[in-house]
């Protein structure tokens, strides 16, 4: 790691083929707001350490995958390392050329639906759609050059442990999950998340109408399927918490 970034951040690695995730969470374990856009920004009260952390993540990564569910909720958000903390802008790209990364990491969107807004400015910057047959026939003509889409299945949410497969078959190993809940708990369902980094930001967000989601959706593991995780490392900036669980040897 380039100097500046381990003073900050102390040593960080991974290993060669690696999946992670990264969430914050209100105390309350809140990570979305209904529909009420950029919960995480909201979360962490725009937290220039977690701003940091996410730059550093993304740096680490060959691809960071998406539902399409954070790219709507996201306008105008590019999956960038600079894009989030552009002050270490240099020695994240330094980074990347010391890992052998190429300047920038993948994005890579997953939809069922093929509901994709292709002119979000990270589509049109270049994105691998991961989608169904039938999802690719309602994308057909609108996606940018820049793009280019892994057809898994006929229809519906695909198989993501296919399309890890085929992600890896494509060289990308470094794999960073931004989510949101649902991709991420159909990737932990699929024993496919490796670590798992999580910001806890002091603020205590509530839950009542409006539908907020912890860090997993839409799969139910306790009590009958309980998945006990590894501590790897817990940092701590002012009143914010930044850890590290390994979800593999737990
Ligand atoms: N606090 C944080 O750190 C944080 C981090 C990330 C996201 N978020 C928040 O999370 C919220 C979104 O939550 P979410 O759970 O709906 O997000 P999500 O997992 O990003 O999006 C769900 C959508 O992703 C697509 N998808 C997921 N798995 C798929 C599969 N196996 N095959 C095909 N498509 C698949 C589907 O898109 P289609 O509908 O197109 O079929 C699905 O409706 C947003 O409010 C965002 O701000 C918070």
């Amino acid at each position: 790691m380039p100097a500046d970034l381990e003073r900050i951040y102390g040593r960080l690695g991974f290993a060669d083929q690696v999946l992670y995730s990264n969430f914050v969470t209100s105390l309350d374990g809140v990570v979305t707001l209904g529909d009420k856009p950029s919960a995480g920004s909201v979360i962490s009260g725009r937290n220039q350490a977690d701003r940091f952390l996410m730059g550093l993540l993304r740096a680490c990564a060959d691809a960071v995958l998406l539902g399409a569910g954070t790219l709507r909720a996201t306008p105008g958000h590019h999956w960038t390392a600079e894009h989030i903390y552009p002050d270490a802008a240099a020695s994240f790209a330094d980074l990347r050329h010391k890992l052998g990364r190429k300047s920038q990491p993948r994005l890579v969107l997953f939809t069922a639906s093929g509901d994709v807004a292709t002119a979000h400015p990270a589509v049109v910057a270049g994105a691998t759609i991961v989608t169904s047959e039938a999802g690719a026939k309602k994308l057909q003509g609108r996606m940018p050059d820049t793009c280019d889409i892994i057809e898994v299945g006929k229809s519906g949410s695909v198989d993501v442990a296919r399309a890890v497969a085929e992600l890896r078959a494509r060289g990308y190993d470094v794999l960073l999950t931004e989510g949101g809940p649902h991709l991420a708990g159909e990737l932990i369902e699929s024993g496919l998340l490796d670590e798992a980094f999580i910001t806890i930001s002091p603020v205590v967000a509530g839950r009542d109408v409006d539908k907020r989601l912890g860090m997993i959706a839409g799969v139910e593991l306790l009590p009958d399927r309980p998945l006990w995780s590894t501590l790897m490392s817990a940092r701590r900036h002012g009143d914010f918490l930044f850890l590290r669980y390994g979800l593999r040897s737990g």
